[in-house]
């Protein structure tokens, strides 16, 4: 309670300075408006003491796992402030200096979730601090993988995964993404492998192993990214490229062939891209996530090669971040709609312009319908916009209503104001934030002076926001593409074989759409119809497979293809594929067999995708 009271008190300071700050001035970039922002998932002070640019010099060494060296902070002290403080999670911290003075420091209790706070005695005039240190074997960032986990077979590789609140992991960091940072680097590592970072790359392996980097633009902690392999590089573009494996890096070009014209069609939009270039890397397919949006160098899962150029969407989301996300970044993850959902939207537009609207309608039609079942499952606080994840884990904000739901907010106030109108406003906004971070209310304060007033919209803002569920005018898109489907659908559900389905012109989308409205109540018969005709326990699709299986556990024709379900399972690492088909085992009586699946994967699986596959078998119990 007193707790409360005080933080209350806080805030409400907070937000007078905020709002006195802001009438002084346009330029908050490097402003007190982020040093004031109340993150609860950060022990850090900026508002007393803050990081402005760090120099992080670092050995990778894939015996030991460790990553080692120092970092070397420039800071910016307030009047009267007496200490930084930093997170730390799980890191060996050797030896700290304050403008080249060793210091004293204090590490704060243990918390599972949010690390330790890192206590640095400074003063006003401090300008430098220095921490050597390494990772410990408790860096859920970092993933390790043995030569076997890569394409290659012969070297070993790392990757980082820094959002949400990971970054912390392997770097000593104020780790919140309200604040902003320049930095370079200098990687060294083993001469075979070759290092690129969320920064300036190279395009070629160096002879000694060591690799410079530098990120110019301020960025937000959690999208400082490392990865480490045996490397190529292939150009796209003028702006744009592809780092893989050399087993991959060919097929990878192919398949993004098009990200070139993604820039363009999203500069069209929205304003110029401020990062220079664009490139992806494509992992090995422990990668927990379908792609991650580290600034200049996009990583993402190699599931998005299917060949055929179908999941590219994927790529326009990781890229529609250079605005959304990298440029005005969530000032707290309880702001975490404003990265996504502004993303899923802008995403849309992307693929839009590109590939046409009957493509990207297709796209949208399948958000709603996975944020329509997902909303019935969840508990109703927790289908707000604004999230209040205090005191939880900011992947629990991580879902269809940050995504589906925020992207449906803005699809709605497009259509209430008119394209043009809604088109001006994003790129007014994104130009006017530009390297800020922002909260939910500041962006609805926004909202209100510079669309709906000044267009005398009548819009349910509230509602959507800070209100439970789907609100009555949430604007639905229905896809010619997919009545077509609804078509065949209705007859083979009323008997037709599966082969009468006239599928030859559907694109993945017609399928997802296809397998995701098949009932549970199937039969086995169907399922092998449909099976022996199109493939799908095959597919190499990996959206057609994790649907299909899916549908395969639910309806029980999933014991029969359970190899090749356990074969998905073992090789692929990415989230959003594991958690539905884990799941489904365990609420169709088959949690003995998940369990097996995953004592013989989890080597495989990043810390993000182990925990939450973890959770789902141990309350199974
Ligand atoms: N920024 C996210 C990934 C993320 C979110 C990592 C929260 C950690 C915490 C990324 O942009 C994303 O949304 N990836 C999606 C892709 C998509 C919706 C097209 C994914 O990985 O599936
Ligand atoms: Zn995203």
């Amino acid at each position: 309670m007193i707790n409360k009271i005080y933080f209350l008190f806080f805030s409400c300071i907070a937000i007078v300075f905020v709002a006195c700050k802001e009438n002084k001035s346009s330029d908050l970039t490097t402003d007190s408006t982020d040093k004031t922002m109340v993150d609860h998932h950060s022990y850090s002070n900026p508002g007393e003491a803050v990081i402005k640019h760090l120099f992080l010099a670092l050995t990778a060494d894939f015996e030991k796992k460790t990553l080692s060296g120092t970092a070397d902070y420039t800071i910016e002290v307030s009047k009267g402030a007496d200490s930084i403080i930093f997170d730390t999670r799980n890191l060996n911290i050797q030896s700290i200096t304050v403008d080249g003075k060793d210091s004293p420091f204090t590490l704060g209790s243990k918390d599972e979730l949010l690390g330790q706070a890192l206590s640095v005695p400074v003063n006003q005039n401090s300008k430098q601090i220095v921490i050597r240190y390494s990772t410990g074997p408790g860096a859920d960032a970092l993933q390790w993988l043995n030569p076997s986990q890569t394409a290659g077979k012969k070297l070993p590789y790392l990757f980082t995964q820094g959002e949400a609140i990971l970054t912390r992991t392997w770097i000593p960091i104020q780790d919140s993404p309200g604040i902003k940072l320049t930095y370079d680097a200098m990687i060294t590592v083993p001469k075979e492998l070759m290092a690129v970072m969320s920064a300036s790359n190279a395009v070629a392996k160096t002879n000694d192993g060591i690799y410079h980097f530098k990120m110019v633009q301020p960025i937000s902690p959690y999208l400082i990214a490392l990865a480490i392999g045996d490397l190529e590089f292939k150009s796209t573009g003028p702006r744009t490229g592809v780092y893989s494996e050399p087993a991959m890096v060919g097929k990878a070009a192919n398949e993004l062939a098009d990200v070139e014209k993604m820039v363009v069609a999203a500069e069209a939009l929205y304003g110029p891209y401020l990062w220079d270039r664009y490139d992806v890397i494509i992992l090995p397919p422990s990668f927990p996530f379908g792609g991650m949006e580290n600034p200049r160098l996009t990583f993402a899962t190699p599931t998005i090669i299917a060949g055929d150029k179908s999941l590219v969407a994927l790529v326009a989301h990781e890229l529609a971040h250079s605005w959304s996300g990298n440029l005005v970044t969530n000032a707290t993850w309880n702001d975490f709609w404003l990265n996504e959902g502004f993303t899923v939207y802008f995403e849309s537009r992307i693929m839009e312009a590109v590939y046409g609207k009957s493509y990207s309608d297709m796209l949208v039609n399948l958000g709603y319908q996975s944020l329509k079942k997902t909303v019935v499952e969840l508990d109703p606080k927790d289908t707000h916009l604004y999230q209040a994840l205090d005191g939880r884990n900011p992947d629990d904000g991580v879902g269809d209503i940050a995504y589906e739901k925020g992207a449906h907010f803005l699809i709605m106030l497009e259509h209430a104001a008119g394209r043009e109108k809604f088109d001006a406003f994003l790129k007014k906004y994104f130009s006017e934030h530009k390297f800020q971070s922002m909260t939910t209310t500041r962006f609805l304060t926004y909202l209100d002076e510079n669309l709906i007033k000044p267009n005398q919209l009548e819009v349910n803002v509230d509602e959507w926001v800070y209100g439970p569920g789907l609100p009555a005018n949430i604007p639905i898109v229905t896809p010619e593409r997919f009545a077509k489907v609804d078509v065949k659908l209705k007859e083979f559900l009323g008997g037709a074989p599966a082969k009468s389905l006239d599928s030859k012109e559907w694109s993945t989308h017609e399928w997802l759409h296809f397998i995701t409205a098949l009932p549970d109540s199937l039969s086995t018969a169907q399922m092998k119809d449909l099976d022996a005709t199109y493939n799908f326990t095959h597919s190499g699709n990996g959206e057609i497979q994790d649907a299909w299986y899916k549908l395969a556990i639910y309806q029980g024709y999933g014991r029969e293809i359970l190899p090749s379900i356990r074969t998905f399972l073992i090789e692929v690492g990415r989230r959003k594929f594991l958690t539905p088909l884990y799941k489904a085992f365990v609420e169709n009586g088959m949690t003995k067999e998940a369990k097996e699946i995953f004592e013989e994967a989890k080597a495989n699986y990043h810390s993000v995708s182990y925990n939450t596959i973890n959770d789902i078998l141990v309350k199974a119990e």
